[in-house]
């Protein structure tokens, strides 16, 4: 085994980035963290502060309440993965819900909702040893990363994917909606002006529209083990 490096994931939503994050944290006994949950948080965080309603939100007042949002991270024995909590409370279950899903782009583009989370994301990254998904990793929280991967997948295999996720915890919700969710957020993260997501120069791109999860982890492992050694 070489050197402990972090390594960023970015890519369009519902690419399985969390998916391959994951296993390669476990394989490499790395730590995982998942930027988009932290996003999430503060979403609802909002939400339940009434700052974020369904449809919009008080940037201002939110940007006010920064200061009162702790978000952080527990190993779950049950689950054997990590939960995420909010202000000490497990959140993990309801910040994955379609109606989080679908305010956190905009609470995501707030210049100080940025600068607070990356803030924290750059802490987590300090010892090495971290894969961070997210949209912005490779490019702004860990520009020096050893290893970059951006993953994409056509609208259709990714909807499809989330989909079937949605609807095996119970959502009532149809393929149309989701596909319609999952593009309105590709427009809203690539054309935001804050740290927008786009490919760092040196990621390696990773389209897995028709790759297996075994195919796709292999390649990725193979890269993962290359720049450790350098
Ligand atoms: O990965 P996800 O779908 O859970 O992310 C939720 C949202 O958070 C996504 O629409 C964009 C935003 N996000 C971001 O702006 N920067 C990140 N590093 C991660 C997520």
């Amino acid at each position: 085994m070489g050197k402990k490096i972090n390594i960023a994931i970015d890519g369009f939503s519902s690419c399985g980035k969390s998916t391959l994050a994951k296993q390669l944290a476990h394989k490499l006994k790395y730590i995982y963290i998942d930027s988009g949950a932290m996003y999430r948080a503060v979403t609802l965080y909002g939400m339940e502060q009434g700052i974020v309603t369904d449809e919009d939100l008080d940037k201002e007042a939110l940007i006010e309440e920064l200061n009162n949002i702790n978000i952080s991270f527990n190993y779950n024995r049950t689950t054997g993965k990590s939960d995420t909590y909010l202000n000490g409370k497990n959140v993990e279950s309801e910040i994955r819900t379609l109606r989080i899903a679908r305010m956190v782009s905009p609470v995501s583009a707030i210049k100080e909702v940025r600068t607070k989370l990356v803030k924290a994301q750059q802490a987590f990254g300090k010892e090495k040893g971290v894969v961070m998904d997210g949209r912005d990793i490779g490019t702004t929280v860990f520009p020096d990363a050893k290893l970059k991967i951006f993953m994409t997948a056509s609208t259709e295999v990714r909807a499809y994917r989330r989909f079937r996720e949605l609807i095996a915890r119970g959502d009532k919700i149809t393929l149309e909606e989701v596909k319609e969710n999952i593009s309105r957020r590709d427009e809203i993260d690539t054309t935001r002006e804050e740290s927008p997501l786009i490919k760092a120069d040196d990621a390696l791109i990773l389209d897995n529209s028709i790759l297996t999860m075994e195919e796709q982890f292999d390649i990725v492992l193979d890269w993962a083990e290359e720049r450790q050694k350098n």
